[in-house]
């Protein structure tokens, strides 16, 4: 059923959500990762979408559907990532919920990289890759919102701050994101629940355990609110 218009808030906003890990390559067979499903970024999409949104989704490698009503451009590393983005713009809203590999081989090897007898592993040079949400956060054609997330096992409040103020972000939506945070089977990291803290200048908000698609209809109706103080 089409919703009336004063259901559809987000109608005329561009808004970029990027979601799931990064992949960086070791060589053509093998890459580093992390635990990320994409599950909260695409429900981020999704209920953006529902609220009216023009939702340009970046995804990294993720097993679950492109969600619906929603243009998704799929990537595979952090610069692939960064460049997506930055394409995309400009946006009324930017929202990071991707894990992005903080760290890439230095030069991924073009042929599969061999044991040799008597050498050991191989000694893998990491740089460091480029921070997407702080280039944005910072940008010329910086959007009206930008959001964040933080993952943190530790001192969350006081790392998601730092965070805040470092990349030039609205808001941080900070998760714990250790295997002892409460959260059962499989914790946040791939698995459906997630409690978070919504982390801005003015201080932060905790928000109930909730399943990662009220969390995302959470957030959705927030950046609605955000986004109506300014001209369509
Ligand atoms: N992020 C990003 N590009 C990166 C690293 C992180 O856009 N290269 C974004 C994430 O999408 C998230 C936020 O920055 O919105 C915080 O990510 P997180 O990994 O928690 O923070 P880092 O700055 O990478 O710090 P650390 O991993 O050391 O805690
Ligand atoms: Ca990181």
């Amino acid at each position: 059923a089409l919703l009336e218009p004063a259901e559809r808030p987000l109608a005329g906003r561009r808004i970029i959500v990027t979601s799931g890990p990064t992949h960086e390559p070791i060589d053509p067979v093998r890459y580093i990762a992390n635990r990320s499903s994409g599950k909260q970024g695409h429900a981020i999409a999704a209920a953006l979408a529902r609220l009216g949104a023009d939702v340009q989704l970046v995804s990294g490698p993720v097993t679950i559907p492109d969600p619906a009503g929603v243009s998704t451009t799929h990537v595979e590393s952090a610069r692939q990532m960064r460049e997506a983005v930055e394409g995309l713009l400009p946006a009324d809203a930017a929202i990071f919920v991707a894990a992005v590999a903080d760290w890439r081989t230095a030069d991924a090897a073009g042929e599969k990289i061999k044991k040799v007898a008597g050498e050991g592993p191989p000694a893998l040079q990491m740089v460091e890759n480029p921070d997407i949400l702080a280039g944005i956060g910072h940008h010329a054609r910086r959007p009206f919102l930008v959001v964040g997330f933080a993952a943190e096992t530790q001192d969350v409040l006081k790392n998601a701050k730092a965070k805040l103020d470092r990349k030039g972000a609205d808001l941080i939506v900070a998760n714990d994101v250790s295997h002892d945070s409460g959260i059962g089977p499989g914790g946040v990291m791939g698995g459906d629940r997630n409690r978070v803290r919504i982390v801005s200048k003015t201080g932060a908000e905790e928000w109930p355990e909730l399943t990662k698609d009220e969390v995302a209809e959470r957030l959705a109706a927030l950046i609605a609110g955000r986004l109506q103080a300014i001209e369509t």
